[in-house]
């Protein structure tokens, strides 16, 4: 990683912080599905770098899935519009789900996905989420493996982007300007 990447970011979460988490959340996930294969779904593009690392240190077998909702565009603040750009192919009537998020900001995304699958008549449906911010919270998921909560700030880092940079810092970091 080029050192001048993280020049003028604030750290937040180190990847050693965050490793440990990510330890103790698939630990108890892996409990509470044992016996189970659980449908692990990332949202995109911020969820990936969570998800591949969450489902390499569970001690059950899972299935993954992908989908992209835009809510932000490039703008540092939410523009309000939900958009399923990709959605995921594997049926899930029956199934175990578990959506899996990088943060949970104002609550839209996950509340307009979180209603799409459950029409589709999962068994159960779980979100998994890195981080809550609820500074700007409108809408309250029940998060069910939370993370960390951090009230505020741009965050960058760990999958999170800011128009498009940074999401391959191994640690999370506040952009000072931003929020
Ligand atoms: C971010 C983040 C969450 C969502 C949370 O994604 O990854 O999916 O915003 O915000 P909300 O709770 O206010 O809905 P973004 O829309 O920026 O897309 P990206 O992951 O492709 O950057």
């Amino acid at each position: 990683m080029a050192e001048n990447v993280t020049k003028g970011l604030r750290p937040v979460l180190t990847p050693d912080q965050i490793s440990d988490k990510v330890r103790e959340l698939a630990e108890r996930i892996s409990d509470d599905y044992a016996g189970e294969t659980p449908l692990m779904v990332a949202i995109l593009k911020g969820g990936f770098v969570f998800l591949s690392d969450l489902v390499r240190a569970m001690a059950i077998p899972v299935e993954i899935d992908f989908a992209q909702i835009s809510s932000y565009g490039d703008e540092t603040e939410s523009s309000g519009r939900i958009r399923v750009i990709k959605d995921i192919t594997t049926p899930i009537a029956g199934r175990h789900v578990i959506v899996v998020e990088d943060i949970i900001d104002t609550g839209r995304t996950l509340k307009h996905y979180l209603n799409e699958l459950r029409a589709r008549g999962p068994a159960s449906l779980k979100v998994c989420a890195l981080i809550n911010k609820p500074e700007r919270r409108e809408f309250t998921p029940d998060i069910d493996y939370l993370g960390f909560t951090i009230p505020r700030g741009f965050l960058v880092g760990y999958g999170l982007d800011r128009a498009g940079r940074f999401r391959e810092l191994p640690g999370v970091y506040e952009v000072p300007d931003e929020g």
